[in-house]
Parts: C-alpha cells; sequence; structure tokens
C-alpha cells in the first residue's frame, strides 16, 4: 500500500510540475472537471464515487481515491476539493459533494432533495473552477444530467455585462455520460431561468417597457414559424379600454407596451392555451404613494412577473413543448409626477369595474386587471398570473416558496408537482371571503386597490382584489415578491435577482403538454 501511495504521490507531482510550467499552450484554454461523490450509509466520513468519478478515478489507476483519501475524510454536501494535475486533459479537477445516495422526494421538504444536492454540489464546483479561471468545465451527470446541467448553468450566471471586469466565460459539457438529450434539457431550463435573472437585474435605464418587449423578440426570433408577438401601444391600450393599466402608466414618460405572444406548439392549433400572465412594472417608486428611498433600486426587478412568464415562453419553444401558450405582459413604469394618479382618484378597468385607487403603490393589481379580463378573451385551459405583488407575501414566506392563490385544486396539484422536481417551490394560500370584503368595501368604486385593515393579511388582499377580474374556472395567482431576489438561501443561484420561479413554470407547462392532448 505504502509502495502505491508514493508511486501515486510522484506521478502526481510530476503533473503539477508539468502543469504550471507557463509556457504550455493548454494553459491558456484550460479544462476542467466537475466529478461527484456520495457520502457512504452509514460508514462516517466514507464516500463513494458516483460511475463516471469511478471511472476516471480507474482511468488514473485510482490517483482520484487516493488523493481524496489523503485530503481528509469526508466530504460534505456541496462542499468541494480542487485537485490539480492529475489529468493529462484536465488540470484542474473538483471533486463535489452530493449527500446521501438515496436521497429522493422528500415530504417535509416538498422537493426532491437528490436533485437539489446535485444542483448545489455542480454549481459550486463549476464556480470553484471559474475562480481558478478554467475555461471550459466537463460536468459529471451524477446520475440525473438534468440537474447537474442547471446546477452548472445556474450556478454560474453572473450579471457583470456592465462592468469593466468581468468574470471568466465557462462554457460546460456533460462528462462520461450517453444522456446528452437530459443535460440539453437541464441548459435549456437552466438558461431560461437566467434569462429572467438577466431581466430582472438589468437597471431600469436599461430594461425600459419598450426594451423588454425588444429583449423578448430578439430571443423568440429563432422560433418565428410557431410564434407571433404582438407589442401593443398606448394607442391600442386605450381602445381596450384598459383604464386601471393607463392609470399606472400615466405618470412616467416612458411609455407603456403591452405585450402579447403566442406559442403555438400543440399540432392542434384550436387547443385551448394555457394562459400566462406576468406584472411588468419595469420600476415602481411608488407613485405619489412615493416608497423609502432605502432599498427602492430592487424595484427595477418589478417586472419579474413578465420576466418569468415570457422566459418561460422562449423556454417552451426552445424545448419544442407540443402546447399552445399565451403570454400577456402589461409593461410600464410607476412613476410620481404631474401627471400620475392621486390616491383617492378613481379608474375604470376594462370590465366596467370602478377602482379608487387609495395607494398608487399598489399598482400591480391595477395593471393585472386590465389583463386578466383580456386573458378570458382567448378561452384558455387556465390563467397564471404570476408577480411581484407585495411585500407581505416576503413577510408570510421569505424566499422559501411562491405564494398559490388559486381556484382549482387541479391547477394547484399541477403547480404543485412541478414544483417539486423543480426545486422551486410553491405554496398554498387562502383566497376567503374574509379577504373579498376588504377590497369590495369601497366609498367612492366598486373596489378599493387596498384592503380595508391596512396592512393585515396583504398579499390575501391583493388575491382578493385580482380574483374581481377573474371568472375562469381555473386561475391562479402567483405572488412572487418574496423569491424575487436571493442572497444565499438558494445556494446555486449568486447574490441577485432570481428568475424564480422560471423553471416551474416550465416545468409545469410541459407536463399539461399531454394531458391537453388527451382531451
Ligand atoms: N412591487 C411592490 C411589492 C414588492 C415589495 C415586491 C417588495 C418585491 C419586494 C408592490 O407594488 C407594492 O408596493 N405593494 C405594496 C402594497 C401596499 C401599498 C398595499 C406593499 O407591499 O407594500
Ligand atoms: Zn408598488
Ligand atoms: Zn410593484
Amino acid at each position: 500500500m505504502l509502495v502505491v501511495r508514493k508511486a501515486v504521490q510522484s506521478a502526481v507531482r510530476k503533473n503539477i510540475n508539468r502543469s504550471f510550467s507557463a509556457s504550455r499552450p493548454h494553459l491558456k484554454e484550460r479544462n476542467g472537471l466537475v466529478l461527484g461523490v456520495f457520502e457512504k450509509e452509514g460508514d462516517e466520513g466514507a464516500l463513494h464515487l458516483t460511475e463516471s468519478a469511478a471511472r476516471f478515478d480507474q482511468s488514473v489507476c485510482g490517483k482520484l481515491s487516493e488523493l481524496l483519501h489523503i485530503a481528509g475524510p469526508g466530504l460534505k454536501k456541496g462542499k468541494n476539493r480542487i485537485f490539480y494535475g492529475i489529468h493529462q486533459d484536465f488540470p484542474c479537477v473538483a471533486v463535489v459533494g452530493l449527500g446521501k445516495s438515496d436521497s429522493g422526494v422528500c415530504g417535509a421538504e416538498n422537493w426532491d432533495a437528490g436533485k437539489e444536492n446535485i444542483r448545489h454540489a455542480v454549481s459550486v464546483g463549476c464556480r470553484s473552477l471559474q475562480e481558478l479561471e478554467v475555461s471550459h468545465v466537463e460536468v459529471d451527470g451524477c446520475g440525473d444530467p438534468q440537474s447537474a446541467a442547471e446546477g452548472a448553468v445556474l450556478g454560474l450566471f453572473n450579471y457583470d455585462q456592465l462592468k469593466s471586469k468581468k468574470k471568466i466565460k465557462v462554457t460546460t459539457q456533460l462528462h462520461g455520460s450517453s444522456d446528452v438529450d437530459c443535460w440539453k434539457k437541464g441548459v435549456v431550463y437552466g438558461e431560461g431561468q437566467n434569462l429572467a435573472r438577466f431581466l430582472m437585474e438589468a437597471p431600469a435605464n436599461h430594461i425600459t417597457p419598450t426594451a423588454f418587449a425588444s429583449t423578448i423578440e430578439e430571443k423568440l426570433a429563432p422560433h418565428a414559424e410557431r410564434v407571433t408577438i404582438s407589442k401593443r401601444s398606448q394607442a391600442w391600450i386605450e381602445e381596450q379600454q384598459m383604464g386601471a393599466f393607463l392609470s399606472v402608466a400615466k405618470g412616467s414618460e416612458e411609455p407603456p407596451v403591452f405585450l402579447e405572444l403566442h406559442y403555438n406548439g400543440s399540432p392542434d392549433s384550436k387547443q385551448p392555451p394555457l394562459l400566462l400572465v406576468g406584472k411588468g412594472i419595469t420600476f415602481d417608486s411608488g407613485g405619489i404613494s412615493l416608497k423609502p428611498s432605502v432599498s427602492m433600486d430592487a424595484m427595477r426587478a418589478d417586472m419579474g412577473g413578465a420576466a418569468t412568464v415570457c422566459a418561460s415562453i422562449v423556454t417552451a419553444a426552445a424545448l419544442n413543448l407540443p402546447v399552445n401558450i399565451i403570454g400577456l405582459a402589461p409593461l410600464c413604469e410607476n412613476m410620481p409626477s404631474g401627471k400620475a394618479t392621486k390616491p383617492g382618484d378613481v379608474v375604470r378597468a376594462k370590465n366596467g369595474k370602478t377602482i379608487q385607487v387609495d395607494n398608487t403603490d399598489a399598482e400591480g393589481r391595477l395593471i393585472l386587471a386590465d389583463a386578466l379580463c383580456y386573458a378570458h378573451a382567448f378561452h384558455p385551459k387556465a390563467i397564471v398570473n404570476v408577480a411581484t405583488l407585495t411585500g407581505a407575501m416576503d413577510v408570510a414566506l421569505g424566499s422559501a416558496a411562491t405564494g398559490v392563490f388559486t381556484n382549482s385544486d387541479w391547477l394547484w396539484e399541477q403547480l404543485h408537482k412541478a414544483s417539486v422536481v423543480t426545486g422551486d417551490r410553491v405554496w398554498r394560500m387562502p383566497l376567503f371571503q374574509h379577504y373579498s370584503k376588504q377590497v369590495t368595501d369601497s366609498q367612492l368604486a366598486d373596489l378599493n386597490n387596498i384592503g380595508k385593515y391596512s396592512r393585515s393579511g396583504g398579499a390575501c388582499t391583493a388575491a382578493a382584489f385580482l380574483r374581481e377580474f377573474v371568472t375562469a374556472p381555473h386561475w391562479a395567482h402567483l405572488d412572487i415578491a418574496g423569491v424575487m431576489s436571493n442572497k444565499d438561501e438558494i445556494p446555486y443561484l449568486r447574490k441577485g435577482m432570481s428568475g424564480r420561479p422560471t423553471r416551474t413554470l416550465v416545468e409545469f407547462a410541459a407536463k399539461l403538454a399531454p394531458q391537453l392532448l388527451r382531451t
């Protein structure tokens, strides 16, 4: 054993020496490898290599397991160790801890812990290699290449477009598995969420309503055969009598846009569509009910609903999902000005209902009210709206899960099932009459845009307000204010705007497709 160890150590040393020779051309284009290890059941600190890691270990005559042994006992879930120079093609190898190999769906956590562990570990490995300026990384599929790809693509995302000093661009590829289709699917899911993150993170002077619509148009251009895009102007919005939407837009110099996307993926063009609506406030200052300036910058992401909805449609198109989807995004800024709506003003929504606007900062529900009325014209199978609607949602659930308010047990089941797979969780919230009463009691109009007991149950009164504009039997409102941004809670997302729950929306649409084909 001692002889073997010495031989290994000297081979490692030789390789290290070779790798550090600056004249070697491969140093410029450095390749890295991420390999997984599971914790051995009932054997504290012992590890077992994934299939690809074991194959790699064989190819280097057991060097990897030897070095892991030397490095010390155990490799905890989400931690990594880097080994240099053990393989000629991979100067840097990151070995990542995947936790227990039998982790699966966890009832208490409402997610698939095995998948989450893979996303986490792979993201950590890829990021470590990025710090070492490795520009191409091969990744162990860890038995679930889709989750591995999601971990890699989500983990490496960084919004540094506007910085002079940028992190090195890293390309990734599946290592040691033939399941490339699952890997590719994971890449598309991850890139979908990254598109939403990009739109949310970008400053509001870059992503105006007009720029938002053009970006989505560009992203959908490769799928033009199955997609139609309409960027409706202010004149169209006026014709549609969307008085609630216009009352928000009118405080700003930026013109509003009502973005309408049709993805025709089903072989049956007459199949009722899934209808997605996203709140698209590209900046929420609060309007005349001005927000405090601390953290107001985060309100550049108040178009997170529109971003996740549109990114889901781009992703559905890239995946060729056999389902029809319509996306609607009312886009505008909420600004104070001499022309802005004032507290106490009364406006009329598309369906004729009048609304007393007692707080101009409760603007999301106003623009969604008109979009929801319009949505019904398409006789959809289901309507799902997504919105960074209330600070109260963040107070209720924090960033653990998106709050779902729905009139449909069937729709809830579908969304919940999808979220267990993606790990981007949802949690059901109430739509009691108790809350409806608080928004239908208005001194001047049919509705008031804030609940009469001010902050109590704020997420629930907002949902109750939206319900006043819904007659469809399958409707869900997703309040994503709590999951809008990430500090370090989701370990495979860096700090910043999260793009959540794009993957859950995509998974939901993907699971819905075969059901709709059967009906
Ligand atoms: N966009 C905000 C909600 C929000 C807050 C999203 C924090 C993400 C993080 C929304 O338009 C808003 O201002 N809502 C008010 C409603 C209140 C005036 C009834 C709120 O939550 O304070
Ligand atoms: Zn607001
Ligand atoms: Zn808002």
